[in-house]
């Protein structure tokens, strides 16, 4: 593929190969000397547009990893902050010839706008409400590696679907791979018609946790909303947070993710977030690996990575 936009736009086998992928490309990162020259040459552009410290530090180590040359550029410190539009930043990036662009933006479909007007990969970092699909794939990888497969698993999802990019790109990457993905919000937190994503929507956080083999949660993300927080977020807390109580009614080895950043004591309680059943550090160290497989296979050529 030239481009990574969504989770949307790839069947079981193209997410299969991305996952296996990622897996080879871990070993590099657990060797003393974490680098090989697949990627000697490449050109490849960090356009965030949003704060970000896992994704981008993590596309960044992945860049250097694989040994391509990458740069950052931010709207405050560039001319945007002029006043030049996206589409002139991004033809006058793409006349200095990169490889690949990463871009985050506030407005969803600002990577396929600019994926259609460049000749060079564009690999999407989170645009806005609608997808983040790199979090999505690395989400999967953990919990394939976690649990041996992905089908049959039982997915909770608890938190801020409303607007949540992650929740879209994990719903409908795990139901894809056979998942059966259980979602719970207050009424304000879920927008209408998600099932159509491949997911249900459970009654009650207790229903949504039972005998969950997987449970992602989200955090309120305050900045995309206008309203006040309804309701509160000792009450949200008490209603729809992560504790240790709620833990035991999933599976016994059940596996307690979160994307990042994570909003403590509100959606989720610290002895769960720093516990034993948590991998939300091990989705850290995964997403370096899993982006330097999407790099690999956007811009480095044939299936098989030269790792020497
Ligand atoms: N999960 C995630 O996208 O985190 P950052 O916003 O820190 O990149």
């Amino acid at each position: 593929k030239k481009d990574i936009l969504d989770i949307h736009s790839l069947d079981p086998a193209e997410i299969t190969l991305i996952l296996d992928t990622a897996m080879g490309m871990k070993e590099i990162s657990q060797r003393p000397v974490k680098k090989v020259p697949t990627l000697r040459g490449k050109t490849i552009v960090l356009f965030f547009q949003e704060p970000s410290t896992r994704t981008k530090l993590s596309f960044e180590i992945a860049a250097k990893r694989l040994s391509a040359d990458s740069v950052a550029i931010a709207k405050s410190g560039s001319s945007m902050a002029k006043g030049e539009t996206l589409m002139d930043t991004v033809k006058n990036l793409e006349a200095m010839k990169p490889d690949v662009i990463v871009m985050r933006h506030a407005s969803s479909g600002a990577a396929y706008l600019v994926a259609n007007r460049v000749n060079c990969s564009v690999i999407n970092a989170g645009d806005g409400i609608h997808a983040h699909p790199s979090q999505a794939l690395l989400d999967m990888m953990s919990v394939r590696e976690k649990k041996g497969c992905i089908k049959g698993l039982k997915l909770a999802m608890i938190g801020d679907i409303a607007h949540s990019r992650v929740a879209r790109s994990d719903i409908i990457g795990f139901s894809k791979m056979g998942a059966r993905v259980s979602v719970c919000a207050p009424q304000t937190m879920i927008p209408a018609g998600i099932e159509a994503l491949g997911c249900t929507v459970a009654s009650s956080m207790e229903a949504c946790v039972a005998d969950a083999d997987v449970i992602m949660m989200l955090r309120i993300q305050k900045e995309r909303m206008t309203d006040v927080l309804f309701p509160s977020e000792r009450e949200y807390a008490g209603r729809f947070g992560l504790n240790s109580q709620r833990v035991a009614l999933a599976h016994k080895d059940v596996t307690i993710m979160h994307p990042g950043p994570m909003n403590r004591g509100v959606e989720i309680s610290s002895d769960v977030a720093d516990g034993k059943y948590s991998m939300i550090l091990d989705q850290v160290t995964n997403g370096v690996a899993l982006r330097m497989a999407l790099y690999y296979l956007v811009a480095g050529g044939s299936r098989h990575a030269d790792t020497d």
